[in-house]
């Protein structure tokens, strides 16, 4: 009987399995009710009384030996079969969800680019701002409609501490620490206290423009921003420069741009006119030189300003405002740009 067992468990030692499913065989074979190792036990009862002890051991010894030695074959397959189950490996690998940029960051960094190519620096100014900078220095008369409270928002009850309505605060810093030559643009984010709509928000954001150098003309000025309008909308595009009024410029102009939706024969986007007004610009005011101590009998200089929400909502044709501010990524996500 001691030499059955021996031999079994020599037999049990050298099993192998190629699967899980021959390893459950040797468990019928070895371990299952009728497998020979229970059947060990039924010829136990035949054994002699002084060999009970050793075989009684040796059978037990067996059966363990036996469960470790085919659930050891059986954790190999399982641990594989169980890694490689339901992977395709030949599967491509789940694409990345990239972001989009915001449309107004991309046509911020589209006019940036047209500007800078032109040798135009990128300055950027504080969005709370004192009198000085946003009126005072850019020649805005004392009783200038624009200072008031329906239309400025003041952080304090001191009326020298406000939001910028614009980005001209930024020429006037950058005119006080340097002198001439200046060629800068100015995007930043401005605040005005007008009612949310489709049309208009509180809060929107500009990029200014400033030439300041020895005999810069009108025509440099009407150069740079046909090629600048030629750049954002098109070989095409055409510009008119309509006379108009600002405190801080004279001459002072506006400019429109043919309709870049209808080519300029007329649609419900230009309304019917052919022509966009993209911009406000002009000659820089003497008056706003001196209080930047730059010599205006020296130098002469040419600004610029548009809204960075219009200009992109004629570019995409997109009709309300305010979905610019709300976040939808429906709407975010329809804007691919390498800018
Ligand atoms: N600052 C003007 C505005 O906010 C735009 C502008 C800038 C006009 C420079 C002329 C020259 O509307």
């Amino acid at each position: 009987m001691l030499d059955k067992i021996t031999a079994l468990k020599e037999e049990i030692a050298a099993l192998t399995a190629e699967n899980s499913d021959q390893a459950e065989e040797l468990r019928i074979k070895y371990l299952s009710k009728k497998g020979l190792i229970p059947q060990l036990f039924s010829e136990f009862k035949t054994v002699p009384v002084e060999q009970k002890k050793a075989v009684g051991q040796a059978i037990n010894e067996l059966k363990v030996f036996a469960t470790d030695k085919i659930n050891e074959l059986k954790a190999g397959f399982e641990s594989n079969e169980s890694a490689g189950q339901g992977i395709d490996l030949t599967l491509p690998g789940e694409a990345m969800k990239l972001g989009s940029r915001h449309p107004l960051s991309i046509v911020r960094n589209e006019i940036n680019g047209i500007f800078t190519r032109l040798g135009f620096t990128i300055a950027e100014g504080p969005e709370i701002e004192d009198d000085w900078h946003v009126f005072s220095a850019l020649n805005f008369p004392e009783e200038h409609p624009a200072r008031d409270m329906q239309d400025t928002f003041f952080i304090e009850k001191d009326p020298d501490v406000l939001l910028r309505t614009h980005t001209s605060s930024v020429q006037v810093r950058v005119m006080e620490k340097m002198q001439p030559p200046i060629r800068s643009i100015f995007p930043g984010r401005v605040f005005r206290n007008e009612a949310i709509s489709a049309r208009a928000h509180c809060i929107f954001h500009q990029i200014e423009g400033l030439y300041v150098d020895e005999n810069v003309s009108f025509a440099d000025l009407k150069q740079t921003l046909m090629y600048f309008a030629k750049e954002l909308f098109g070989e095409k595009t055409k510009i008119r420069l309509r006379p108009s009024y600002f405190p801080f410029t004279e001459p002072s102009a506006e400019m429109d741009v043919s309709c870049s939706i209808c080519g300029g024969k007329g649609c419900n986007v230009c309304k019917y006119t052919g022509w966009l007004e993209i911009l406000g610009c002009g000659m820089v005011d003497p008056n706003v030189l001196e209080s930047c101590n730059i010599d205006s009998k020296k130098f002469t200089g040419f600004a610029f300003g548009m809204g960075i929400e219009r200009i992109t909502m004629l570019k995409y044709g997109i009709k309300d405002l305010r979905l610019f501010f709300e976040n939808d990524t429906r709407f975010l996500n329809q804007f691919n740009s390498a800018y």
